[in-house]
């Protein structure tokens, strides 16, 4: 399909739900390429030059760098205080094939075919016009290139055992997330966002994160019982008179005893999308 360069509209304006609170913070230094990124790395190799967009505080970002070494990998933030994460976790590393640049996914700031692989994850479900940004990640990468996304589900989170405080929990969050302009079930819609965007060489797969494990649920469950009292998330629900918190703190509770359970399980489906440019 040919590629044609558009006149560059105003980017649609989205806010990023979750904001960079600490509870959310540990949530995604978890993340590796392994856990993450896993159906991208048999594409990887050294040499590559690799676009990180939304790389967040940049676990995944340092993981991809070094399968791609001596190659660089330039990561992207919305702003500068986002990317001074990634900055001290690559510093920390030691990993020095990494370049920064602030940019917002729908107008990035790079030339046409600059890159070999580009590369969001969990970035799709928070953006105004996900398929433009779609658009905006293949004209940056070069034809015969990897373009990769994955993201989350949540309509499609299952857990047990039921408890009605974690129910509320997602139609909060998912409620939240609509508001912001994101799209929270960003998962099932993927690949029909990627054909929009005229990808015609791609591939959809899924894969799951699950926490059943006694040190499994008290991460998953202790951070979540943070993040609904004290991230952005829990500032926008009060803020907007979706939740009080009261409501918040019988979430934070639930999650709390979720973990303690010892029948306690719970998985994430996520959608990939793998194509070529
Ligand atoms: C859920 S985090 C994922 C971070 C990282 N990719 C990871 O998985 O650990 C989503 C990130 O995308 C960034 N983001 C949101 N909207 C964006 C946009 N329009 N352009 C670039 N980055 C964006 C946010 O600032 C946030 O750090």
């Amino acid at each position: 399909m040919p590629r044609v360069t558009e006149p560059r509209e105003p980017a649609p304006a989205a806010v990023y739900t979750h904001g960079h609170h600490e509870s959310v913070l540990r949530s995604h230094r978890w993340r590796t390429a392994a856990n993450s990124a896993s159906y991208l790395l048999p594409r990887l190799r050294p040499g590559l030059s690799l676009l990180d967009v939304g790389c967040g505080p940049g676990t995944i970002t340092a993981d991809l760098a070094a399968a791609v070494a001596p190659g660089r990998v330039t990561a992207v933030e919305l702003t500068g205080a986002a990317l001074e994460l990634a900055r001290a976790e690559a510093a920390a590393r030691g990993q020095d094939n990494i370049d920064f640049a602030v940019a917002d996914v729908h107008d990035l700031d790079f030339g046409s075919g600059r890159f070999d692989v580009v590369h969001a994850h969990q970035v799709l479900q928070h953006v105004g016009d996900p398929v433009r940004a779609l658009r905006e990640m293949r004209r940056v990468c070069r034809p015969g290139g990897t373009i990769a996304a994955r993201d989350s589900d949540y309509a499609a989170f299952s857990w047990y055992p039921a408890r009605p405080e974690l129910d509320d929990w997602l139609a909060l969050y998912r409620t939240a997330a609509r508001a912001n302009g994101g799209e929270p079930d960003a998962g099932r819609h993927l690949l029909a966002w990627a054909h929009a965007a005229g990808y015609d060489e791609v591939t959809a797969t899924a894969s799951t994160w699950c926490f059943a494990s006694p040190a499994g649920r008290a991460w998953w469950g202790g951070m979540w019982a943070e993040r609904i009292l004290h991230s952005d998330l829990a500032r926008q629900l009060v803020r907007d008179g979706l939740a009080d918190t009261a409501r918040l703190e019988a979430i934070a509770a639930a999650w709390r005893a979720w973990a303690a359970d010892p029948d306690g399980w719970l998985v994430i489906v996520h959608a990939e999308i793998l194509a070529t440019a």
